[in-house]
């Protein structure tokens, strides 16, 4: 099979196509023909080495980065008893573990789903990760209002969407290039970072998400009622005091690959109710231009990358 290897951290270029041997399924596993990739800025931050105790990850290489896909199931172990071959399925592991960048995955049956027959590939592999992380930060949260900052990425457009499922209205905060995306998303009010004063114009929430850790508990409390929660999808230890001091809550994303929450997901998009918007489609052979865009940092909603 083909995948994405590096053998280096460093910048996209360390990332290479290689030729080698079909993975094989253990007791557990499936083992999966990918057809479609989600990417994250997890992936990069890893490759760079640029996240936090980056070097204990170096012990991996070389490593096939990803944490997502869909596609078919090709083969499945000895204990697998609810897939079979020829099952579609969605899979999210976890970026540190690795692998999706491939043509074949193999993955533990508990990190899988099998796909709504209404759900195409590209779509499947756009929403976990960036899905659940929104979904396992808001889940559960009282309150009424809710503001998204940065609620054009990956996981600030499905936050948005998911938000809103949770019964929160919406409001939604952007690039003002990206207006007209977040009311298509179904925003209930926009918000322009870049052109309006957004500290004077803004009003109080219940919640606050921040999906691209703009803020801080102390920065956001401004906008909070008393209570309302401040969440992260960048959580710190530097957080919590403050976060307690001023007597909000505070979550800070740590996001967990559970079945029963990607099934949630699942329907709320094939439902049409939860908006996945995929705004680049490249082959697999193109990670490195995929890795360069979303360093970028001006993805709106999801690149993906697809087998042929
Ligand atoms: N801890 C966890 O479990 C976890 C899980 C998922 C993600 N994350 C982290 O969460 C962050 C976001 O992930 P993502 O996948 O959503 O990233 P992404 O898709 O790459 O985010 C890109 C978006 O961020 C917006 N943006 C950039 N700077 C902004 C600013 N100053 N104010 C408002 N919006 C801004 C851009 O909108 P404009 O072009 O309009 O500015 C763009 O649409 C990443 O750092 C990621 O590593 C953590």
């Amino acid at each position: 099979m083909k995948a994405i290897v590096y053998r280096k951290l460093g910048p996209a270029d360390v990332l290479q196509v290689e030729e080698l041997p079909d993975p094989l399924p253990a007791a557990h596993q499936l083992q999966i023909q990918v057809r479609a990739i989600g990417t994250n800025p997890v992936d990069f931050k890893l490759r760079s080495g640029t996240l936090p105790l980056a070097f204990l990850f170096a012990w991996k290489l070389p490593f096939i980065p990803g944490a997502e896909c869909s596609g078919i199931v090709s083969a499945v172990g000895a204990a697998v008893r609810d897939f079979v071959p020829g099952d579609r399925v969605v899979a999210f592991h976890s970026a540190l573990a690795g692998g999706a960048y491939a043509e074949k995955w193999v993955v533990d049956q508990k990190y899988c789903l099998r796909l709504d027959d209404r759900m195409d590939f590209a779509t499947a592999a756009a929403f976990p990760l960036a899905g659940l992380t929104a979904l396992q930060l808001l889940d559960g949260l009282p309150g009424a209002a809710a503001l998204v900052y940065g609620a054009s990425g990956g996981v600030g457009h499905l936050a948005l969407g998911i938000a809103r499922q949770l019964g929160f209205t919406v409001t939604a905060v952007a690039s003002k290039r990206n207006g007209d995306f977040l009311r298509e998303l179904g925003a209930d009010h926009v918000m322009a970072y870049d052109t309006e004063n957004f500290g004077e114009g803004a009003g109080v929430y219940d919640v606050f998400l921040d999906a691209v850790a703009a803020y801080t508990p102390a920065s956001a409390a401004r906008f909070l009622r008393p209570r309302g929660a401040y969440l992260t999808t960048l959580p710190h230890p530097l957080h919590f005091l403050p976060a307690w001091r001023r007597g909000l809550k505070y979550r800070g994303a740590m996001v967990q690959s559970r079945k029963a929450d990607l099934a949630r997901l699942q329907d709320w998009i094939v439902s049409g109710k939860v908006k996945v918007h995929v705004d680049q489609k490249l082959p697999l052979a193109e990670a490195k231009e995929a890795h360069r865009l979303l360093e970028q940092g001006r993805t709106r909603g999801k690149i993906v990358l697809l087998n042929d």
